[in-house]
């Protein structure tokens, strides 16, 4: 990037104990490329390499799932639940280390939204996605809903990810509260549970401020991120039933419980809204924790204009990132950008345009 352009982009900033050389985030992009058991593969290495090659400040990794019951949510997804897993994503650490960036994983449990072949869904009720499944198109056949006993389980997955992943390396981790998956089902206004994880908002969001709280204490000063929507896969326009007081009170649990940075996940920074207040809006105003943000975001003038309206601190891109994972270069010398065509996060990297 030339000093005269992207100024705030170009500025680094702490989120916790790590300190990005910018505010260019990869958002979570999943791919489906790993080894039939989980394991990260070379390829995955040379793929997130390239991020970091080309500049961005932060790279955080596909959703990737936790040890625990029915977590594996799609086909050829990666996981991170025991050494062989380690060690594929040692590989991938290692080679964004070494290009000077920084990488989070994103830590999943899928919930309801578990691909078909892989087995029923789990959650908070027995709430059946009213959509096809992502990533093969199929109807979603049930929700087996989750007894209270096994609760304890679903945390210690987090935590024994988030610990596994520290020891691996990553710079921090990224728990995906968002869409619909599990620990967004819970918090949901769907969650018509009747024990202590259900109906009313301090019990919605009982399990994961727990999972927080686990997760924090297993990666210790490590930054924790905290992935949120207001969109669910099957639903656009979910608002949730307390309004902005919810939102500010839900932002208020998950910090206390160890959140440092809230990556907020919209269908277009100005397209989303509780009620009348756009989304980002009652984020700023319910928290004074770093706010990452994405969402229809395709060139640096507009992350910049974000970040100098003082929305967020940190913007981040999938698409266009993978579109264009040299998209500073490309900027900076005046070229035009390549647009998305769906799977292109899937064409190996060997192959893939540099
Ligand atoms: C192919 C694809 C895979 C995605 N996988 C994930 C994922 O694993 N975890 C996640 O939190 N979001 C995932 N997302 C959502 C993106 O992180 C992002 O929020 C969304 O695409 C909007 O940002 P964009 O307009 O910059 O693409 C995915 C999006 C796409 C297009």
């Amino acid at each position: 990037m030339r000093a005269d352009q992207h100024r705030r982009l170009r500025d680094p900033i702490e989120i916790g104990s790590a300190t990005l050389r910018n505010r260019l985030a990869l958002a979570a992009v999943t791919r489906g490329m790993a080894a039939e058991d989980g394991t990260p593969t070379a390829e995955m290495a040379a793929y997130y390499r390239r991020f970091a090659r080309n500049g961005v400040g932060l790279v955080i990794t596909e959703a990737t799932y936790v040890p625990g019951p029915a977590s594996r949510t799609y086909l050829a997804q990666p996981g991170l639940t025991g050494p062989a897993h380690a060690e594929g994503w040692k590989r991938v650490v290692g080679a964004v280390k070494a290009e000077g960036g920084h990488i989070f994983l994103q830590l999943q449990h899928g919930g309801p939204f578990r691909e078909p072949e892989l087995g029923p869904g789990i959650g908070a009720t027995g709430r059946v996605p009213s959509v096809s499944s992502w990533q093969r198109g199929q109807p979603y056949g049930e929700t087996r809903r989750i007894d209270g006993a096994e609760l304890p389980a679903l945390v210690e997955g987090f935590a024994e990810a988030a610990g596994l992943a520290r020891a691996v390396g990553f710079d921090g981790v990224e728990i995906h509260g968002s869409r619909g998956y599990l620990l967004d089902d819970f918090l949901s206004g769907y969650n018509t549970r009747e024990d202590a994880y259900g109906g009313s908002l301090e019990n919605r969001l009982r399990l994961p401020v727990e999972v927080v709280r686990a997760v924090r204490a297993a990666v210790g000063s490590l930054p924790v991120s905290y992935n949120l929507s207001l969109y669910k896969m099957d639903s656009v326009d979910y608002q949730p039933p307390g309004g902005a007081a919810e939102v500010a009170r839900t932002l208020e649990a998950l910090a206390g419980a160890g959140v440092d940075a809230f990556h907020v996940s919209t269908r277009g920074l100005d397209r989303c809204a509780v009620g009348e207040t756009r989304f980002l809006d009652v984020i700023r105003a319910a928290t004074d924790r770093t706010v990452i943000g994405g969402g229809g975001v395709k060139t640096l003038d507009e992350a910049e204009a974000a970040l100098a309206q003082g929305r967020l601190d940190v913007v981040s891109l999938a698409r266009g990132l993978v579109a264009n994972p040299d998209i500073l270069d490309r900027t900076d010398k005046g070229l035009a950008l390549e647009p998305y065509r769906r799977g292109l996060e899937r064409v190996a990297v060997e192959d893939a345009p540099q």
